[in-house]
């Protein structure tokens, strides 16, 4: 493990944030990060807004005190709650989050401006995709939908096969059925964004529920685009020899190394080992 000074910290309930981390990475592959998944308080998406910031800056205290010099919020939900809380506390560190750059990128994609949004029930309910899309677009019909289960079956690491799409399905089918059919299709959404960061390793599941034309958009790769467009290159970079990117990063988490452990490995599609996740309290 390597210190965490100058690095980017990241924070999620739990491992959804890591498929930020990886667009994170591939975008800029010279710095160092630190990487926290608050399991213990998991899921933030059932949570009261409340609570929710009150984890975040909690989280946020965490990885500031280990020095970073930049924090991305890898959660929809604490994106959708936390944002303006976590810039007051700290006004000298960029903080990025997920929502706006998810926003924007279904705007971008959409051609009939019927955009679809499934997050967690903090992220829907706030409306806080719905609010963000309409600020780009306002022409833009949202239709928008919690899927909470899709949490826990991703933290299981159940991410495809029957069961992924039987939830996709019952879900997804009474906004996507329509589609099926010529005269309805101007009635189904074009757009589905997965405005939950624990959602993109299910998309083969969610892919194999919804018909053909319907484009999938997820925040990592344009949140990821975001930090490495407005934040200055690392003066001190990762310098980790042959090893894997994975040794370039500080693993923390609020509970249970080796459950952390296991499913990043399957969201990371690398091993990590339970001793490199060190736990800790906030
Ligand atoms: N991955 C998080 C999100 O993007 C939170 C999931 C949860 O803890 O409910 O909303």
């Amino acid at each position: 493990m390597t210190g965490a000074g100058g690095a980017i910290g990241v924070f999620d309930s739990g491992v959804g944030g890591l498929t930020v981390l990886r667009a994170l990475r591939s975008v800029l592959p010279q710095e160092r990060f630190v990487y926290l998944g608050d399991t213990a308080r998991l899921p933030y998406g059932t949570k009261s807004a409340a609570s929710v910031v009150r984890y975040s800056l909690q989280c946020a205290d965490a990885l500031v005190a280990r020095g970073i010099r930049c924090l991305v919020v890898a959660c929809n939900t604490a994106s959708a709650s936390a944002l303006d809380a976590l810039r007051l506390r700290y006004p000298g560190i960029p903080v990025f989050g997920v929502i706006e750059p998810g926003a924007a990128a279904a705007v971008a994609v959409s051609r009939t401006r019927h955009i679809a949004v499934i997050g967690t029930e903090g992220t829907i309910g706030g409306g806080a995709y719905q609010a963000a899309i309409r600020r780009l677009d306002a022409r833009v019909r949202v239709t928008a939908l919690a899927c909470s289960l899709f949490v826990a079956v991703a933290e299981e690491g159940w991410v495809e096969g029957p069961i992924a799409e039987a939830i996709a399905r019952r879900y997804l089918e009474p906004i996507f059925c329509g589609g099926q059919s010529r005269a309805a299709a101007c009635e189904v959404p074009d757009t589905l964004v997965l405005g939950c960061t624990h959602f993109p390793v299910l998309a083969a599941a969610v892919r194999a529920v919804l018909p053909d034309h319907v484009a999938l958009v997820d925040s990592a790769a344009t949140a990821a685009a975001a930090v490495a467009r407005e934040l200055p290159a690392a003066a001190n970079p990762s310098g980790r020899g042959g090893l894997s990117w994975l040794a370039g990063v500080s693993w923390l988490a609020t509970d249970g190394a080796a459950r952390f452990a296991r499913v990043s490995g399957i969201f990371l599609g690398e091993a990590l080992r339970p001793e490199d996740v060190e736990i800790i309290d906030l």
